[in-house]
């Protein structure tokens, strides 16, 4: 399988396997684990070792899944990719445990929708501390999220302007007192 090098040298496979519908839709159906199971025992033989799951595919199950199709596999060889809803105004990724034990855990986290699908309401402090920095509030949305540990983003845009704007955002460096100040937002 053809990888691409990871900047640590790992190889990671171009050819992963989606995981969607596995389990079901947006809710878990348990009459489709088995096909489930079977299609993961299928891809594993014949040698998928790069899985992208996400909380929303049947609302958790398809990543119970396959949690469940690993066990008895070598865990080493095999790469999890999954995607969390977090921003300056959602935190229950934060209050739930998954953001800290990542972060702890030396796990990168993808935060999804960081400007919230572009309706991140601009509160006075994001305003103040853009100011301070000459930049765009929703720049430092995106900036509050990648100067935290193993914090990566993926805003969409199709607006050239946003798309430079939150490309400059990741080079944006927020003071301990301005990371606090937002910590507090939500
Ligand atoms: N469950 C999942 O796995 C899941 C769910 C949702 C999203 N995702 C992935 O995460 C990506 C990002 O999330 P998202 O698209 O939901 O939301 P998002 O990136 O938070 O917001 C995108 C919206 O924000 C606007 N925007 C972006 N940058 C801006 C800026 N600098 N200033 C003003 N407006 C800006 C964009 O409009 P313009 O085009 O006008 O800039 C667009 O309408 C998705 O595209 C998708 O790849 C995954």
């Amino acid at each position: 399988m053809h990888t691409v090098t990871l900047f640590d040298g790992t190889p990671l496979p171009v050819m992963g396997l989606g995981t969607w519908t596995m389990g079901g839709r947006s809710h878990p159906d348990p009459s489709q684990d088995a096909r489930a199971l079977q299609a993961l025992a299928a891809a594993f033989a014949i040698g998928y070792t790069h899985i992208d799951t996400a909380e929303m595919y049947a609302n958790g199950h398809a990543e119970e899944l396959v949690g469940q199709a690993l066990r008895g596999q070598d865990r080493r060889r095999f790469f999890l990719t999954t995607k969390v809803p977090y921003s300056v105004a959602t935190r229950s990724y934060v209050r739930n445990g998954v953001v800290p034990y990542c972060q702890q855990h030396g796990i990168v986290v993808t935060a999804y929708s960081p400007v919230e699908e572009g309706r991140l309401r601009v509160k006075t402090a994001l305003a103040e501390i853009a100011a301070q920095h000459g930049a765009a509030p929703y720049q430092i949305a995106l900036a509050w999220l990648v100067n935290q540990p193993w914090v990566i983003t993926i805003p969409m845009s199709h607006n050239p302007e946003h798309l430079q704007q939150n490309w400059d955002a990741a080079t944006i460096a927020l003071t301990p007192e301005q990371m606090a100040r937002l910590d507090g937002l939500a």
